[in-house]
């Protein structure tokens, strides 16, 4: 008789890990969300709330060991994508960003290893590349953090490095590029750029851009981010820690974005601490993991304008 795979899922009432709950669901496996609900919700869950066991606690909190303890060594895979998102944040909120996304990914690890995980998936981001003198940005070159947040998702992928050496935990690093899409959490003072520019339109205000508006990103369609999720789950690694870019493996500038949602723009400061320049090199993702993106921004932006 076949066994159904049982895998964990941190953060999965957010914007991406809801999106993932879904398809691993749809792919048969059970599903146990860990999320302490501080940015994601229950709705992002309603779908699928029937069919997964729901945790509602800190992935920090050790008790989840004993909680979870029926589990060992039956846990195939470990998503952990459970953090306090946004640079801004990171910025203001030192605190509450450093427990959830390094004492968070302390736990999220050493949940793990006490229940014998056979592989762990950390969300990482293309903030820990910062200021670059090459672009597009591939995973050899030197992290060069500029913020609290890249410091802590870097943290986050040394801390991976070790248990995956000294534990013995294959990790694979998914370091996600600007992702956008249905779904997007649209409230809050840490909203993406998207959600804000919507709000705007809709109140037929102007689109606001920081500085020039010539600083680009590579935004990746949550369609995308999903496959590469599910593609480095079956990815049978040859080394015990890969990290791999995932983006669109295009740059665009916030100007051309902003002529995508087609409405009036005004230029504030620039905000310090972030990087100007921001293209994936998603050669290595190709290669292992056999990803292509498939969303043009162009696509995508249509797409959320017309269901906004
Ligand atoms: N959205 C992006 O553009 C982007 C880019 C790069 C990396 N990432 C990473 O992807 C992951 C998911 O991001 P998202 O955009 O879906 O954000 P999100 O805020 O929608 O989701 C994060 C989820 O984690 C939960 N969470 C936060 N702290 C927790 C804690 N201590 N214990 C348990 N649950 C906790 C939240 O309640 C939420 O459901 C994060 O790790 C983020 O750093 C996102």
């Amino acid at each position: 008789m076949k066994t159904t795979d049982t895998v964990i899922v941190t953060g999965g009432g957010g914007f991406i890990g809801s999106k993932l709950v879904e398809k691993l669901i749809i792919s048969g496996k059970k599903v146990i969300v860990i999320d302490n609900f501080s940015t994601g919700k229950i709705k992002n869950l309603s779908k699928v709330i029937s069919e997964i066991e729901l945790i509602n606690e800190d992935i920090g909190n050790f008790s989840l060991q004993s909680r979870l303890k029926k589990y060992k060594n039956s846990v195939q895979k470990f998503f952990h994508l459970a953090a306090l998102p946004r640079i801004e944040r990171s910025i203001t909120e030192t605190k509450e960003t450093h427990s959830s996304n390094v004492h968070g990914i302390f736990g999220a690890l050493e949940l793990a290893k006490f229940l014998g995980v056979k592989k762990f998936i950390y969300t990482s981001s293309s903030s820990v590349y910062g200021n670059q003198k090459k672009n597009p940005l591939n995973e050899n070159l030197k992290p060069n953090p500029l913020n609290p947040y890249a410091a802590q998702k870097l943290i986050g992928e040394m801390y991976c490095d070790i248990y995956s050496k000294v534990f013995g935990i294959p990790v694979v690093t998914l370091r996600l590029f600007n992702v956008y899409g249905h779904g997007m959490d649209g409230k809050g003072a840490y909203k993406l750029v998207f959600m804000k520019w919507i709000e705007q339109m809709n109140k037929k205000e102007p689109l606001t851009i920081y500085d020039d508006g010539k600083q680009t990103r590579d935004f990746t369609h949550i369609t995308d981010v999903i496959s590469a999720f599910l593609k480095a789950m079956e990815f049978k690694q040859k080394n015990m820690h890969e990290i791999i870019n995932i983006g669109s493996g295009r740059q665009v500038t916030i100007n051309y974005l902003a002529e995508l949602f087609k409405g009036k723009t005004i230029h504030l400061e620039s905000r310090k601490f972030e990087e100007r320049f921001k293209q994936a090199d998603i050669k290595k993702a190709k290669r292992l993991l056999s990803y292509t993106p498939l969303v043009t921004i162009e696509e995508g932006v249509a797409k959320l304008l017309k269901i906004k």
